[in-house]
């Protein structure tokens, strides 16, 4: 059974250690910086965590799942540096030099091809890992996503904050972003829902659809979003092949079987994240469709009829409670409140 300690450190004392070189991101629970460690000269980054909103608990979570995902090449790996200071937890991550994956979606018109495949293999095969150790990330977005080139021919998986076990019931956390699973929209928020794998092979799929466009297909997966709608329609009606919608018309035949398998609206009749692997080999975009559906959506803006797609941005899910502390499993214990020097707690204790 593995111990995990938590030193204190005075602001003064991480100045000492780690050269401050740039901000990474900020992201709902605090933010990531670029250091390099003064005497080993080693770039990293540093995930700096709010105390007052993330428990120590659910922060050694995070920690040690990543310790626990981090031998696979997909999947980004954490330091032995894990300390806290006066307002945050912090753990150390290998720095990707190219930033995340939303900063290089162009908006409107998406990653090329290729890029998209590269990107689905390696997150496919980041995410079947974590399937098939019961974990679901239940965060999937382009910015959890990183980058060592801008190629994407070297990308990792990251933030598992939100991560939980298979089976675990989680509270629904009001809000919803385009990523949200339509089981998850739909969530009684007391009762909450259990936690499957398919969340993530939804959130996945509509991935794709950002990589391959710049857009979002929908605001969020409910029967008040126009997008949504005109999507189950179409997929209530058998899916028919000549009258897709309007968002869908780029796509070629393969393309779109792969999505009604990801984006399944029944959890259990969503594919595994592997079955994306044979679609891979096919042509995902039909240029000569794309074009036919850029004029129709032209004509029909000309006629004030059409919706404009839901452009990208960054997603954070608005609950001014963390969804890391949701879990009445993974209720906090009087004991994170401890200010003391050295914190212990075993791996078994904070394992979802
Ligand atoms: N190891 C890293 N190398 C380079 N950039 C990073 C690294 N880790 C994080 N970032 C940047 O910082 C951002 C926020 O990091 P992260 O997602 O871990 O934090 P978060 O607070 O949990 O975010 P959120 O809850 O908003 O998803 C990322 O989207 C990314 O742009
Ligand atoms: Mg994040």
């Amino acid at each position: 059974m593995e111990a995990l300690a938590i030193t204190s450190l005075s602001a003064a004392d991480v100045a000492k250690q780690y050269e401050h070189i740039s901000e990474l991101g900020k992201g709902t629970y605090g933010k990531v910086d670029l250091v390099a460690h003064r005497t080993q000269g080693t770039k990293m980054a540093l995930k700096f965590v709010t105390k007052n909103k993330t428990k120590l608990k659910s922060f050694l979570r995070e920690y040690s799942l990543t310790g626990s995902l981090s031998c696979s090449p997909f999947i980004i790996k954490v330091l032995d540096v894990l300390f806290e200071t006066e307002d945050s937890y912090v753990f150390g991550q290998e720095y990707a030099p190219a930033g995340d994956l939303f900063d290089i979606i162009p908006p409107q018109v998406g990653l090329p091809e290729e890029m998209v495949k590269r990107c689905m293999q390696q997150l496919g095969l980041a995410l079947d890992f974590m399937h098939s150790k019961n974990l679901v990330h239940r965060d999937v977005k382009p910015e959890n996503v990183l980058l060592f080139d801008r190629e994407c021919r070297r990308i990792k998986l990251a933030d598992f904050g939100m991560t939980r076990r298979v089976g675990c019931r989680v509270k629904r956390v009001s809000g919803t972003i385009p990523y949200t699973a339509p089981e998850v929209c739909r969530a009684n928020r007391a009762e909450g829902f259990l936690v499957t794998t398919s969340l993530d092979v939804w959130a996945f799929g509509v991935l794709v659809f950002c990589m391959l466009t710049g857009n979002f297909p929908w605001e969020a997966a409910l029967p008040t979003d126009a997008f949504y709608e005109e999507f189950r329609r179409w997929q209530k009606a058998g899916c028919p092949v000549g009258t897709y919608p309007s968002q869908w018309r780029r796509f070629t035949d393969d393309a779109l079987r792969m999505f009604q398998r990801l984006l399944s609206a029944e959890p259990e009749k969503r594919c595994g994240v592997k079955d994306v692997f044979c679609f891979i080999k096919y042509e995902l975009v039909s240029e000569l469709r794309r074009r036919a559906s850029h004029r129709a959506k032209r004509n029909e803006r000309s006629r004030t009829t059409c919706l404009r797609p839901a452009p990208l941005k960054r997603s954070v899910l608005s609950d001014p409670l963390s969804p890391r502390e949701e879990s009445g499993q993974h209720q906090t214990s009087g004991r994170d409140k401890n200010k003391s020097q050295m914190v212990m707690a075993t791996a078994i204790e904070i394992c979802v």
